[in-house]
């Protein structure tokens, strides 16, 4: 288990709470154990209790002695309404209040638009957008509308669209929207929201979804920094927005991507047409027949 260690000064979010959805894997993870490390106490919260339960355990052992920091498990599908509520409480009951709140949880398969089924549209409509909505509002319901609170979205690279992954691009590109109408209204209730939103970047996790091991790879041409980014890449992001240090930034995104939002679409190129015949999506064809295993595999 590779060692925690953080940019910001160590006791930063002592005695401070927060969820991080999606917390045990991946992006989730690297946030919730750079919280851990700068004195957090953490509720992670998904589907899954036994990955949940597997990555609490391991995350404790990693909190340094003396610390502030605790973090604990929370079976939550953020597309339950019933169920976010109860994420909110239980949080609340424990450990007394909701400083923070990451919607890192999501999910999507690969598929080109006019293959995607209604269920398979809605299912990622309803996890990435509709789950982060009842997050917030949740949050904002139960502990934040009257205390106040910092919120942060995670999004993706989708600001030139997003072949292959169309659903999961307007479902983003809505929060990056949800983010700003939110930052207005509850600017009065103390509470700034914000968005992250990461360009190509490895984790395991990721990694393990797709079925083309090259879809990393492939990217890599295009993106300035010419490498793939790091979970604590984006955790450091995270951190910086939940912070004092950027208490006059609301209603914003940082887009943490090695500048490639102002470069090509990483891993695609336009193919040349001729008539509507000649498109060879090879690559993404050999995606697109593996979506349905895909969505199988993401149990959305
Ligand atoms: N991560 C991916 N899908 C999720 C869901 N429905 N609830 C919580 N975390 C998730």
């Amino acid at each position: 288990m590779a060692a925690i260690s953080s940019v910001f000064r160590s006791g930063l979010f002592s005695n401070k709470v927060a969820i991080v959805t999606g917390g045990g894997s991946g992006i989730g993870r690297a946030i919730s154990q750079e919280l851990l490390f700068l004195g957090c106490k953490v509720v992670i919260a998904s589907r899954n209790l036994d990955k949940l339960q597997k990555a609490a355990q391991e995350m404790k052992l990693q909190i340094p002695k003396k610390s502030t920091a605790d973090v604990r498990e929370v079976k939550c599908n953020i597309r339950n309404e019933d169920e976010v509520k109860s994420l909110m409480d239980a949080t609340v009951q424990h450990y007394g209040k909701i400083d923070y709140l990451v919607n890192n949880g999501g999910g999507q398969f690969p598929s080109l638009l006019a293959d995607i089924k209604l269920k398979g549209w809605n299912a990622v409509i309803e996890t990435n957008l509709t789950g982060t909505f009842l997050c917030c509002r949740e949050a904002y319901q139960k502990w934040m509308g009257e205390h106040g609170g910092v919120i942060v979205n995670i999004i993706v690279d989708m600001w030139k669209g997003f072949p292959v992954m169309g659903h999961t691009a307007a479902a983003r590109a809505a929060v990056e929207n949800l983010t700003k109408t939110a930052s207005l209204e509850w600017a009065p209730n103390h509470i700034r929201i914000n968005s992250v939103a990461p360009g190509t970047i490895y984790s395991d996790s990721a990694a393990a979804n797709y079925a083309d091991p090259e879809t990393f790879s492939r990217a890599i041409p295009n993106v300035p920094a010419k490498r793939l980014g790091k979970v604590e890449e984006i955790s450091a992001a995270v951190c910086f927005l939940l912070s004092p240090a950027a208490a006059y930034i609301t209603g914003e995104t940082l887009k943490v991507d090695g500048g490639s939002s102002l470069h090509g679409f990483p891993g695609f190129s336009v193919p040349d047409h001729e008539g509507f015949k000649a498109y060879d999506w090879e690559t993404d064809i050999k995606e697109r027949k593996k979506s349905e295993t895909e969505m199988e595999k993401s149990k959305l």
